[in-house]
C-alpha cells in the first residue's frame, strides 16, 4: 500500500482483508478494550494478550508508553491470524506528557493559530508513546457551570467551537495521517451533552430541533469538514433517544448528510448503556440498535463481542451492516499507516530535549494567554493593583493552590505528571527573585478545618499584598463531577474573608474548570484572576502576568454567571416579548437579582486601555454570495503595548423565526504599541447569516441586521452599524 494511505488504497486493502475474516475476527475489529493502568470509566481493563492473539480484540484504549504499545502490536501482528495491527486510543485533551491549559481555559485564547500548535505538539508526544487515535477534541457547547465536563470544551458559543474543532483536528492529524507523528482525532462528544438536566453528568437532554441545528450540530459539522478521522457519541439521550443508538443523528445527519466516512467509536460501556437507558432489553438489543446507527467500535462493553452473533440469528442485524463497520474501522488503519508499518509510532522518540523544552516554552505562552483578568482596582492615584508593583518586599502566598502542583494540570491530564507542574510559589519565586514570598494554605480545599487561618493571617500582617490562590482540585471538574453549588468550596471562602478584613491590598486567583459564583469576592478583593488549570508551566504563566512580564489577553470564553440561579446564561439568548429592561417589573428581570452575568462572554482586562471606534463596513447592502469587510480603528491608549481581541456579533432585526439578540460571527485580534492605532478588518461572508429556516434548512432573508464589534458581549460597550440584506 502506497505511504500516503490514501482512501483508495485503504478501501480495497479492508475489502481484500475483509473476505478472509471470520465472525468472531470482524467482531474483534469492532471491539476496543482498555489495557493500561489509566481508568477513565465504570470497568477496569482484563487480560488482553489471549484475546489479541485469538482476533478478538482489534482495538486497545488507556496503553502508553512504545515499549508496551510495540508489545502488543506485535502480538497482533505476528501471532494473530490476519496480522492486523491494533488502534491504540488514549485520552489526548490538553496535552499527552507537556500539559497545557484545559480547553475551557485555552479558549480564552481566541487563537485558533496556538489551538492548532498546542494539538500539534500533544499529537507529537502522543504518537511517540505509541499512540494512534486521541479521543480529543471535546466539543459539547457548555452553559451551565454546574457541569463538571464545561471544563474540558470551548465554551458556550458554537462558533468559537467550531473553530475550535478546525483548529484542534488539523493539529492532531497534521497534514497526513499517516505520518508518524499524526493521530486520529475524535470529535467528542456528539451530542447535547452539556445540555444534561439540571447540569448533571450524563443525564437527558431535551433539546428543540432549532437549538441542535443552531447550537449543538455546528462544532461537529465543523469537525467533518475538517477532516476528523473519528466520532464520539454521547452517553445521554437526546429528547428521549440515547446517542449511541440516534438513527437520526448519527446515521442520517453524521454519515448521509455531512458526508462523515470515518469511525464513531462509542463511549466507555456506552453501548451496554443502552440496557440501563430502558432501550434495549438484553445485550444484544442494545448492539443491535447501536450497530443500526452506525456505531463502529464498542468501547469496554463487550456488547457487541457478546450480542452480534445473537442479533444476527434473530435477525435484528445483518452481515453487511457487520461488514460496513469493520471496513471503516480497517480503512482508517490503513490511512493511519499501521498496515505499512505498526510500529512506526512509538519507534522514535518524540523529539530531543530541545524539542520538549520549546514543547514547554509554548505550555507557558499558551497558558498564559489563558490567564483572564476579571477586575483590577486602582489602588493609589496613578496605580491599579496589577501589574503588581516593582520593588515589592514582601508577598504573602495564601491558600490551598499557592503551592499546589498536583492540581495545577486539571483534569485528563493524560501522562502528565503532577510534580512537574510549576506551582505558583515557584513560578513567582522565580519571576520576584528579590521579593520575600512567604506561603502559607490556610484551609483545605474542601475540608472544615480553619485552625490554618489564623497562622494564615500572621503571614499576611508584614506582607506588601496578598495573593490569595483559591479555588477548586483537578477532580472537581472534568467527568463525573458536576457541582450543585459551584462556590468556593470548603472553607476558603472563610479564609479570603479573614484575609481581606486585614485591610491590605488582595489579588485573589481562581484556579477551577468552571466559573465559579463569587459575588463577594468580586466585590471585596482588589483583583480577581481567572487562572482556571493552566497545566504544566501554571506558576511561571501566572507570575509573568502578575508581574507584568506578559501584559493579560485571555478573554471569558463562557458566560460568568453572578449566582447559580442565573443558569442557563449565555450572550445568545432570544429577546422575548419583554426584554429585560431592569426597574421595569413587567420584563425578563428578577425579583432578588440583577438578570446580567458577573461578567460577559469575551470579558477580560489588559494592563493597557484601547477603544474602538469608527464601525464601519465594506457595503451598506449585499446579497447572498457576497462577502462584506466590517472595520473598525483600534487605538491602544498605553501605558502599554498589548494585544486586543475583538468579536463581530450580528442580530437579525427582523425574520421568520425570532434571532438571538446576538449571535457570534467572528473576532479578531490585533497588536498594538502603546499610544498605536490600526483598522482592525472582519470578514463576513452574507451566508454566515443565514439561519435554520422552518425547515431547518440554512435561509437567508431579506432585511436588516445590526452588525455589532466589541471587546466582550457587554451591549452596553458595542459599536453598532446597521447594514441590508437584498433579496435574490
Ligand atoms: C470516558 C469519557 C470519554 C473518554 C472515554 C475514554 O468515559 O466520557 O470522554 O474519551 O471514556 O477514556
Amino acid at each position: 500500500m502506497n505511504p500516503t494511505g490514501n482512501r483508495f488504497d485503504a478501501n480495497l486493502l479492508a475489502a481484500n482483508l475483509l473476505a478472509e475474516m471470520t465472525l468472531e475476527e470482524k467482531i474483534g475489529q469492532l471491539t476496543m478494550v482498555a489495557a493500561g493502568d489509566v481508568v477513565t470509566g465504570p470497568i477496569r481493563a482484563g487480560e488482553v494478550a489471549d484475546a489479541i492473539r485469538a482476533g478478538r480484540v482489534g482495538n486497545l484504549l488507556n496503553l502508553w508508553g512504545a515499549e508496551q504499545v510495540r508489545a502488543m502490536q506485535a502480538i497482533a501482528v505476528e501471532e494473530s491470524r490476519l496480522k492486523i495491527p491494533l488502534l491504540i486510543g488514549f485520552d489526548v485533551l490538553h496535552g499527552h506528557r507537556t500539559i497545557f491549559p484545559i480547553p475551557l481555559a485555552e479558549a480564552a485564547l481566541f487563537d485558533p493559530h496556538l489551538w492548532e500548535r498546542s494539538a500539534r505538539a500533544s499529537a507529537i508526544e502522543a504518537a511517540s508513546d505509541g499512540i494512534s487515535l486521541a479521543f480529543a477534541p471535546m466539543l459539547d457547547i457548555a452553559r451551565d457551570p454546574r457541569w463538571g465536563r464545561i471544563a474540558e470544551g470551548p465554551g458556550e458559543d458554537p462558533w468559537v467551537a467550531a473553530t475550535f474543532a478546525t483548529a484542534k483536528v488539523r493539529g492532531l492529524q497534521g497534514a497526513s495521517l499517516a505520518a508518524v507523528d499524526a493521530v486520529a482525532a475524535t470529535a467528542k462528544h456528539f451530542c447535547g451533552y452539556g445540555a444534561g438536566l439540571a447540569g448533571l453528568d450524563y443525564a437527558s437532554a431535551d433539546i428543540s430541533e432549532r437549538l441542535l441545528h443552531e447550537v449543538y450540530l455546528p462544532p461537529f459539522k465543523a469537525a467533518v469538514a475538517a477532516g476528523c478521522a473519528a466520532i464520539m457519541p454521547s452517553f445521554n439521550d437526546v429528547n428521549g433517544v440515547p446517542m449511541t443508538a440516534h438513527i437520526p443523528l448519527l446515521r442520517d445527519w453524521l454519515r448521509r448528510e455531512q458526508g462523515f466516512e470515518g469511525v464513531i467509536v462509542s463511549d466507555y460501556f456506552a453501548i451496554a448503556e443502552l440496557m440501563r437507558h430502558g432501550v434495549a432489553a438484553d445485550l444484544v438489543e442494545a448492539a443491535a440498535a447501536a450497530l443500526a446507527a452506525g456505531v463502529d467500535i464498542d468501547m469496554m462493553s463487550d456488547a457487541y463481542r457478546l450480542g452480534l452473533p445473537a442479533a444476527l440469528e434473530r435477525g435484528v442485524a445483518s452481515m453487511s451492516q457487520i461488514d460496513a463497520a469493520v471496513r471503516r474501522v480497517l480503512a482508517l488503519k490503513a490511512r493511519l499507516g499501521l498496515f505499512d508499518d505498526p510500529l512506526r509510532r512509538g519507534c522514535t522518540a518524540s523529539s530531543g530535549p530541545l524539542d520538549a523544552k520549546a514543547r514547554r516554552d509554548l505550555a507557558r505562552d499558551v497558558a498564559r494567554r489563558a490567564i483572564v483578568v476579571l477586575t483590577n482596582k486602582r489602588v493609589s492615584p496613578n496605580r491599579k493593583i496589577l501589574p503588581l508593583a516593582a520593588g515589592l518586599r514582601r508577598i504573602a502566598l495564601i491558600g490551598p493552590l499557592a503551592d499546589n502542583s498536583a492540581d495545577m494540570l486539571g483534569p485528563w491530564a493524560a501522562v502528565g505528571t503532577p510534580g512537574q507542574a510549576v506551582t505558583v510559589r515557584q513560578g513567582l519565586e522565580a519571576a520576584l527573585p528579590n521579593a520575600e514570598i512567604v506561603c502559607a494554605c490556610g484551609v483545605g480545599i474542601e475540608d472544615e478545618d480553619i485552625s490554618g487561618i489564623a497562622g494564615a493571617l500572621e503571614l499576611c500582617r508584614g506582607a506588601d499584598v496578598v495573593l490569595l490562590c483559591l479555588g477548586e482540585s483537578a477532580t472537581m471538574s472534568g467527568e463525573a463531577a458536576c457541582r450543585a453549588n459551584p462556590v468556593l468550596p470548603g472553607r476558603q471562602w472563610a479564609l479570603a474573608q479573614a484575609v481581606l478584613d486585614l485591610g491590605k491590598p488582595v489579588v485573589a486567583l481562581i484556579f477551577s474548570g468552571r466559573p465559579l459564583m463569587i459575588p463577594a469576592l468580586v466585590e471585596k478583593a482588589d483583583a480577581v484572576v481567572a487562572a482556571w488549570f493552566l497545566g504544566i508551566e501554571a506558576g511561571n504563566a501566572v507570575a509573568d502576568v502578575l508581574s507584568g512580564h506578559f501584559n493579560p489577553t485571555g478573554r471569558l470564553p463562557i458566560t460568568w454567571p453572578r449566582e447559580i440561579g442565573q443558569v442557563p446564561i449565555f450572550f445568545a439568548a432570544r429577546p422575548s416579548g419583554r426584554p429585560a429592561y431592569p426597574g421595569n417589573r413587567y420584563t425578563s428581570i428578577y425579583l432578588d437579582l440583577p438578570v446580567e452575568p458577573q461578567f460577559p462572554f469575551g470579558h477580560g482586562l489588559s494592563y493597557n486601555d484601547a477603544t474602538l471606534t469608527n464601525l464601519r463596513a465594506s457595503a451598506k447592502e449585499f446579497k447572498l454570495g457576497d462577502e462584506l469587510v466590517v472595520l473598525v480603528d483600534v487605538a491602544n491608549l498605553g501605558p502599554v503595548a498589548g494585544e486586543e481581541t475583538v468579536f463581530l456579533f450580528a442580530r437579525d432585526v427582523v425574520a421568520s423565526i425570532a434571532r438571538p439578540h446576538l449571535e457570534l460571527k467572528g473576532f479578531g485580534k490585533i497588536a498594538l504599541q502603546a499610544g498605536e492605532s490600526a483598522t482592525l478588518s472582519l470578514p463576513l461572508r452574507a451566508d454566515q447569516l443565514c439561519f435554520p429556516g422552518p425547515d431547518l434548512r440554512p435561509r437567508f432573508e431579506p432585511g436588516d441586521f445590526e452588525l455589532s464589534v466589541g471587546a466582550s458581549a457587554d451591549p452596553l460597550r458595542l459599536l453598532t452599524i446597521t447594514v441590508r440584506a437584498l433579496p435574490g
